[in-house]
């Protein structure tokens, strides 16, 4: 595997094989990889001839000071994992290289921006795309790939590559789940040993709800869930929305395919998940 620092010396690399008339695929990830995002390179690997993955924690898309400092980092490791699993191009940009001045670009995400994660975390998403269409712009891959893990990324993605005319196929990989259930998150790592117990209730909750969507109404399944979950010790529900699965818009019902996301802290650790309605 290579490993790039430099986002000039990648991209020079990735035209090369370009050029030779190979495919390249992109795996961005911030790195403390686990299974959900080796997932996404066998992915990868398995669709293009080049596969590139991003390791780069990207402070913009932080609105917690906190949160960034105790983001798990661990870039040896990261390294390790990615050769064993035939990754051929690692590209780990240390801060300059992504903003070499200040990004003070502002994304019109529309409505995906005024919902859920967007009115939790603000500037999130404006982070979120600030470092994608740089790393985008960088790589310059053919394909790209994300989890679905991460749902309301993946609309705003699509958004802002539709929007800016990017000539990038996004491919959307499924949930990577620990063997209880417990949705793989870099974020895990931070939860001890009774959090992590208390943590499979979420997921828990989010298939008891997929199983009473044909016999419930969405309000009964919405408030089922939440009062739940704040039932369990340390656990506080920020939203569970049950929305549609384009405009991210609270549905009323189970007509067409929706989609349940949850956000919780649990003590001080903040946990995303979703599941999938299709009646
Ligand atoms: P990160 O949280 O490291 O996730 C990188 C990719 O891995 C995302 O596409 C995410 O949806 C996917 N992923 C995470 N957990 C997963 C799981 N359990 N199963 C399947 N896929 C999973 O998302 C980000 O980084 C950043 O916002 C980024 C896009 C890299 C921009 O900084």
């Amino acid at each position: 595997m290579e490993i790039y620092n430099s986002a000039g010396l990648l991209n020079k690399k990735v035209s090369s094989y370009k050029e030779n008339g190979m495919m390249v695929g992109f795996v961005p990830t911030m790195g403390a990889l686990h299974k959900g995002h080796l997932s996404l390179l066998d992915y990868c690997i398995s669709e293009n001839d080049i596969s590139v993955t991003s390791i780069f924690v990207n402070p913009t898309q932080f609105n917690d000071p906190d949160d960034l400092k105790k983001y798990p980092r661990n870039l040896d490791r990261d390294l390790d994992l990615l050769s064993q699993n035939k990754c051929d191009i690692a590209f780990c940009p240390d801060e300059k290289e992504i903003y070499p001045e200040p990004d003070t670009r502002v994304f019109d995400l529309g409505m995906l921006g005024d919902t859920m994660e967007a009115l939790h975390r603000p500037g999130h998403f404006n982070g979120v795309a600030q470092v994608v269409t740089r790393l985008f712009d960088i790589v310059d891959p053919d394909r790209v790939y994300f989890g679905i893990k991460d749902f309301q990324q993946v609309a705003i993605v699509r958004k802002v590559v539709r929007d800016l005319g990017y000539k990038i196929s996004i491919v959307v990989c499924p949930i990577v789940r620990e063997k209880d259930g417990l949705a793989m998150s870099s974020r895990n790592v931070l939860l001890d040993p009774v959090q992590r117990m208390i943590a499979t209730s979420i997921s828990k909750m989010l298939f008891e709800a997929q199983s009473l969507a044909p016999v419930k109404t969405v309000e009964w399944i919405k408030n089922h869930v939440i009062s739940v979950l704040n039932c369990q010790p340390q656990m506080k529900v920020e939203y569970f929305e049950i929305v549609d699965e384009d405009t991210l818009m609270p549905v009323n019902d189970f007509r067409k395919p929706a989609v349940g996301c949850i956000a919780v802290k649990l003590g001080k650790v903040r946990l995303i998940d979703n599941i999938y309605f299709s009646l």
